[in-house]
């Protein structure tokens, strides 16, 4: 049997799935929940909901994935439980979904990155017709996808492995200088006040469940990423501490990524942040006048730098998204490998064109449906999001601890985990998982299932 490849190192797997974790999650969408969200209130929540719900998962998601050397949905049938195929095949089309939209947004990163190398600071003040210019940012979600598409072609270790390890610690340098670059303009402690002072008083039932929503979306969980990645490590590797690393690195960049945007906004609003709101259009609208304010150089320097981390930061988890797929075309399908990317590839494009198109250039995407008790309609984008961010995350989730749990059963969850971990039996760490992983994040996860649908 060809081999299925591997991770050729602990560092090379931490790499990726931190790569996966990282993304427009954390730089695009954290700093403003934070902010919406009641600043340090929300983020000690945020790191309750990592540690005590999305970290049991994460580990459950890469003993599955280790122990069956198998892709999500060939994982549960080598387990011995052919029914719960159903739940991998849900996790390939949340990565075919999230993928197709996510790849539009990383297209318009990839774009402004280029934008900002020529010195066009005024195109945050054209962002939104940026954006309906589908023949302009559908060139550039092509460009993103073959980029994503060659790595995963060159295979794990040749490919996500090795561009991990070079994209993840640029990111990491990138992100340390924009900090310390920031930290440094008048108003940036007010920037930074703003983004943490905490406010317990805006903690309602919304921002509890756009923290835990924020949280699994962060860390890739729901949908077999892990249990992809996890099929390519080896079995002495200790998956507690990896798990570990991944969330802390997935975490300290979101919280960097704050530390990095409030002083941008504080400088540019001369500490006038109440009325910054988040979303699309602060990173996109608001950032390139910020830049302009540096002078040219400088602009250009700071610009086309943020641009390229917000960039690699996406490339690392567009790579993650594409390999749920094609581990399940290669295993399941006995597709070739580089077929299979390509082929996977353009289908994902295709699927992502009405979303591409769904920010103001076709009229019947960029108002598609109206929700029940909302008024204005919603776009396709945002709605293929919601329905893979909200729903089929958090139910992947709330399924996959069960079923370890219950199904596979803890001790065989235990058994694997202990493989790389000798002192593993008996632990504090062990009584944690398995009492996580059997109530809480079942019950916990399948409460906020119910509540969004
Ligand atoms: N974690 C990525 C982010 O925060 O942007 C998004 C993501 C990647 C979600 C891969 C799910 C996944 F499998």
């Amino acid at each position: 049997m060809a081999s299925r490849g591997n991770f050729n190192s602990k560092i090379g797997f931490i790499a990726a799935a931190a790569g996966s974790a990282v993304g427009l999650g954390n730089i695009w969408k954290f700093p403003f929940e934070v902010a919406d969200g009641g600043g340090a209130a929300f983020v000690l929540m945020y790191l309750g909901f990592c540690f005590i719900l999305c970290f049991p998962v994460m580990v459950t998601e890469i003993a599955i994935g280790r122990k069956t050397q198998k892709d999500p949905v060939g994982a549960f049938g080598a387990l011995g439980f052919p029914k719960w195929k159903f739940l991998g095949k849900m996790g390939v089309l949340a990565g075919v979904l999230i993928l197709s939209f996510y790849n539009v947004v990383a297209g318009w990163a990839f774009g402004y990155f280029l934008e900002m190398l020529m010195g066009n600071f005024a195109i945050g003040g054209q962002f939104g017709d940026y954006i309906k210019d589908v023949v302009k940012i559908g060139a550039y979600g092509a460009v993103f996808m073959f980029s994503t598409a060659f790595i995963v072609s060159k295979g794990v270790s040749g490919g996500i492995e090795k561009a991990s390890k070079i994209l993840m610690p640029t990111l990491l340098i990138l992100i340390i200088s924009l900090v310390a670059y920031a930290m440094t303009l008048p108003h940036a402690m007010e920037g930074v006040k703003f983004y943490l002072v905490p406010d317990f008083s805006e903690i309602n039932f919304e921002v509890v469940y756009s923290a835990l929503g924020q949280a699994f979306f962060s860390l890739s969980l729901g949908m077999g990423a892990l249990i992809t990645y996890g099929s390519y490590v080896s079995k002495d590797e200790n998956i507690i501490s990896s798990a570990a690393l991944i969330t802390l690195t997935d975490i300290s960049v979101a919280f960097l990524a704050g530390l990095m945007m409030f002083p941008f906004v504080a400088y540019m609003s001369e500490g006038n942040l109440h009325e910054v709101t988040g979303g699309p259009g602060l990173i996109f609208a608001t950032l390139p006048g910020v830049f302009e304010s540096f002078g040219p150089i400088l602009g250009i320097i700071v610009g086309a730098s943020f641009f390229l981390l917000l960039s690699f930061a996406a490339l690392t988890s567009t790579v993650s998204l594409l390999e749920v797929p094609v581990a399940y075309a290669v295993d399941e399908l006995k597709i070739d490998r580089k077929k299979a990317v390509w082929l996977i590839a353009i289908i994902i494009f295709i699927v992502g064109i009405p979303s591409l198109m769904a920010n103001g250039y076709s009229p019947f995407f960029s108002s598609f449906i109206t929700y029940m008790g909302n008024d204005n309609p919603t776009d396709f984008m945002t709605l293929v999001s919601d329905i893979a961010n909200d729903s089929l995350l958090p139910l992947g989730g709330c399924l996959i601890s069960f079923f370890g749990a219950y199904v596979w059963k803890k001790h065989n969850l235990n058994e694997e985990i202990a493989q790389g971990y000798p002192n593993y039996h008996g632990s504090f760490v062990e009584k944690f998982i398995n009492l996580m992983v059997s109530y809480f994040c079942p019950i916990v996860l399948g409460i906020i299932f119910i509540l969004t649908v």
